[in-house]
């Protein structure tokens, strides 16, 4: 039998994903010891996990290297990969905002200054407002630009708020709300079928039983 192949998003998602899998029988406990494994298999299921960068998973998904993987609903709105997007997974809950000073984003006489790791969700939201914005792309700690006055609003995922109150920032809009979400690659969706629609099953089924 073919394995199946998983990406797991390294960082915040990580571990709770892998619980995931086990939590439905499909383990491979060594993924929680402390080394610098990439790739991990357990033979006698037939399956292997690969973490990767959360914005990764999703072309690792495409390009069929992965059969299936669990990625942040952000992720997937920014990169828009060709994949199928399964089930919520319902953890991994934040929301995508405007952030900044009180009042920063209201002065529409001008362009927007907006800093964010998310060019494609901020420029998308701004544009369905007719709003022009100038985009300073960043790579994280976002909530720093307007603090140094190169933005005049972020972009960005709040969770528990903390970053924002510890830098005396606020939310000023809401834009969407985002959640872990399962995904597989169409070819492998076709002819992986029965094992991806067991795995679709169990997920909703431990998620009925938690609740
Ligand atoms: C994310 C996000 C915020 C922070 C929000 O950053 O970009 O900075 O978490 O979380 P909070 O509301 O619970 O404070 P992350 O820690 O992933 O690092 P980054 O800034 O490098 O993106």
């Amino acid at each position: 039998m073919d394995y199946l192949n998983i990406a797991l998003p390294k960082g915040r998602l990580y571990e709770k994903s892998y619980k995931e899998f086990e939590g439905i029988g499909f383990a491979c406990p060594e993924i929680l010891e402390n080394n610098r494994k990439l790739i991990f298999e357990n033979e006698k299921l037939r399956i292997r996990f690969f973490m990767v960068k959360p914005s990764d998973v999703g072309k690792y998904v495409e390009r069929a290297s992965a059969d299936i993987g669990i990625v942040g609903k952000d992720i997937l709105l920014e990169n828009m990969p060709d994949v199928y997007e399964l089930s919520d997974l319902n953890f991994g809950k934040c929301k995508m905002v405007v952030a900044g000073f009180s009042g920063s984003n209201k002065n529409t006489k001008r362009v927007l200054r907006v800093a964010t790791s998310y060019p494609n969700i901020a420029r998308d939201y701004y544009s369905k407002q007719s709003r022009d914005i100038d985009i300073i792309k960043l790579s994280g700690s976002v909530e720093i630009a307007p603090l140094l006055k190169m933005a005049d609003v972020i972009v960005d995922i709040v969770e528990t708020g903390t970053t924002l109150k510890e830098n005396n920032l606020e939310i000023l809009e809401d834009i969407v709300d985002i959640s872990a979400r399962l995904i597989a690659n169409k070819v492998s969706f076709k002819f992986k079928n029965e094992v991806i629609n067991e795995i679709i099953n169990r997920l909703s089924t431990s998620k009925e039983v938690s609740l």
